[in-house]
């Protein structure tokens, strides 16, 4: 694991947004992996500069989403798909038919999973992808359990992560009860991982994902198999590790 501990919000964004347009830069048809959540939210403005500058393009690349709330639609505003266009794709030149995230309006939320998990396939290796973490150790919304899923499923929140969640939107009744993530199986199968945390409040699961033993119990330690991971994190976040 290659920790990268930065001293400012603005350092945070430039090297996550460095690591991705340089990948950009180096292969301009690169399949990134996507996160939503707060954490990246300034990592792609920055990358939004970056573009505006000329010095990235996302005109060849691809992307796949880690997760999509079932119900709520491309414009609902706490939808995943809706964040993304706002936070990242409707300011750079990605075409939307190269970015992919589950489907959470399908009627039929398993099927679309399979297919989700068929389109990956089909793409190859994602070449970064992007991770936040949650406080219970959850990555997309892989959460703890006695099993965990390899592909793309199904999946229903934790009481937790729907109170972490709700804080978008009016109450806790309007957080979806389920979701669609990729597997762990499909996170782990990319070739480079890049999870980003910042805050004091996630200081003690990084420390328990990244140096704990491996569980189930905790999805996000299972990354301490994969052989390229950079973690990036604040002076809070990074403070046990
Ligand atoms: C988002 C996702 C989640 C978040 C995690 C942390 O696509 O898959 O696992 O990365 O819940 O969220 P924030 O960044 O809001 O603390």
């Amino acid at each position: 694991l290659n920790i990268v501990k930065v001293s400012s919000d603005e350092q945070f964004n430039q090297v996550g947004a460095g690591m991705i347009a340089s990948l950009l830069q180096s292969n301009p048809r690169a399949i990134l992996g996507l996160a939503t959540g707060s954490t990246p939210v300034g990592v792609y403005s920055h990358l939004i500069e970056l573009y505006q500058q000329g010095l990235v393009s996302f005109a060849q690349a691809r992307s796949f989403n880690l997760d999509e709330y079932i119900g709520l639609s491309a414009e609902h505003p706490e939808s995943y798909r809706h964040f993304m266009n706002e936070k990242l794709f409707n300011h750079v030149d990605m075409d939307l038919k190269n970015a992919h995230i589950p489907d959470g309006t399908a009627a039929d939320p398993e099927k679309a999973a399979l297919e989700y998990t068929r389109m990956l396939e089909n793409a190859g290796q994602v070449d970064l992808q992007i991770l936040g973490i949650g406080h219970n150790g959850h990555i997309g919304f892989n959460e703890p359990a006695d099993e965990l899923h390899a592909h793309t499923h199904v999946v229903e929140l934790k009481e937790r992560t729907r109170e972490a969640n709700a804080r978008f939107f009016n109450s806790i009744d309007e957080v979806p009860t389920h979701a669609i993530t990729m597997g762990i199986g499909s996170i782990l199968k990319s070739r480079q991982i890049l999870l980003m945390a910042r805050g004091a409040s996630k200081a003690e699961i990084l420390e328990r994902a990244l140096t704990g033993p491996l569980t189930t119990q905790c999805p996000a330690s299972l990354i301490q198999t994969h052989s390229n991971v950079v973690v990036l994190v604040d002076q809070a976040a990074g403070g046990r590790l």
